[in-house]
């Protein structure tokens, strides 16, 4: 172990990416305070903001990513971390040999699917947090069942958010512990911080594209780990008897949610945060971050998590309004433009759109 912390914080301190476009940093540290001194396997890293941390905490720490753009930056960002722990080490050591090994990563640039197998050797952490609910973390754990070379005892570590709420409903009652982590306002405020910029530069790019349309409310949701065995003989059963068929027909995940109401948990019993920008008339429209943190307690649904549609501050069909490019969460940044009903637009202006049409005041 390189660091005398386990804050990802801390250890890396200026991000890439921003929550929610990857997990929070909360969340990382929540991980690394596990990771200390294990061989860990991150299964879809992004540009690495998990990875460079893990690696001054772990004896082993492997990168699996198969897009790569990601791939790219996550091997300068991997020779950057080296860089920066040799000089490090030799300041706080005197020593000025050139053989000094900084911290480091491996990174495997394919389909974790497609991972060499001494890729998973001696691994004692496999975490992942990718697109596709329950499906795709039971299409994981599939895999990694039939992985050789893992550590007896080595753990699954999923994370997900209240808009997955399929994955506590199935796997909880197999976990060897769940562990809800909250978001920080830094978090919140780095969200609004990169939606800012992607709403005054209208950039193209598919972050700035996702970013605009879910906005940073999602940044102040609580997230949530669940720790499975992967040799525990109730995924075998899991994965054999529930997921026989290994399509999940949406029967099976509604019993399950279903059974997981009846027995009076659910994982995720928390509000919803929020995370927002408003702009202060008082102080010449500067722009404001609101943060409101999420209440543990009452089970909501993944509905109440805010996805604005375009549309939704219209009172009637006629008035209906459409933000250019998906900004609807880009209230007070963004240029918006009224389409008449045959769709040409008929009013401009920038900020929220109003709520009258002209020729109706
Ligand atoms: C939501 S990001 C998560 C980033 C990071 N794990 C975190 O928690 O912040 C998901 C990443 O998983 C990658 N990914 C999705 N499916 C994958 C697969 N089958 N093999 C490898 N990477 C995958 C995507 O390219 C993306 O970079």
């Amino acid at each position: 172990m390189y660091a005398k912390s386990t804050s990802c914080e801390q250890l890396v301190p200026v991000p890439w990416d921003v929550a929610p476009l990857r997990s929070s940093q909360a969340l990382h540290s929540a991980l690394a305070k596990k990771f200390v001194d294990r061989n860990v396997v991150e299964i879809g890293t992004r540009s690495g903001d998990t990875v460079n941390c893990y690696a001054q905490i772990a004896n082993r720490t492997v990168a699996i990513e198969m897009n790569r753009a990601y791939c790219k930056v996550l091997r300068s960002r991997r020779e950057e971390l080296e860089n920066t722990t040799r000089s490090t080490i030799r300041s706080a050591t005197g020593l000025t040999s050139t053989n000094l090994e900084g911290a480091s990563y491996g990174v495997v640039c394919s389909r974790y699917q497609s991972a060499p197998n001494e890729t998973w050797k001696d691994v004692d952490y496999v975490f992942w947090w990718i697109e596709g609910g329950i499906k795709a973390n039971i299409q994981v754990l599939r895999f990694l069942r039939s992985v050789k070379g893992l550590r007896s005892g080595a753990l699954a570590m999923l994370a997900h958010d209240l808009t997955d709420l399929d994955t506590p409903a199935i796997l909880t009652p197999i976990a060897e512990y769940t562990e809800q982590v909250l978001p920080t306002r830094l978090e919140c405020k780095n969200c609004l911080a990169r939606l800012q910029h992607y709403c005054s530069k209208r950039m193209m790019s598919l972050d700035a594209h996702v970013l605009r349309k879910v906005g940073c409310h999602r940044a102040a949701s609580v997230a949530n780990l669940i720790a499975i065995r992967i040799d525990s003989p109730q995924l075998e059963v899991l994965l054999n008897t529930t997921f026989r068929e290994r399509e999940i027909t949406s029967l099976t995940i509604e019993d399950a949610r279903s059974a997981s109401v009846a027995a009076g948990y659910h994982p995720l019993s928390a509000t919803p945060g929020k995370c927002w920008l408003t702009k202060d008339a008082l102080t010449n429209n500067e722009t404001m971050v609101n943060f409101i943190e999420p209440e543990l307690g009452t089970a909501r649904s993944a509905a109440a998590i805010g996805t604005a549609k375009s549309g939704s501050r219209a009172r009637s069909p006629s008035q209906s309004w459409h933000c250019k490019e998906h900004c609807q969460n880009c209230d007070g940044l963004c240029t918006w433009e009224w389409l008449s009903a045959k769709g040409v637009p008929a009013r401009q202006g920038t900020g929220c759109p109003p709520y009258t049409l002209p020729w109706f005041v």
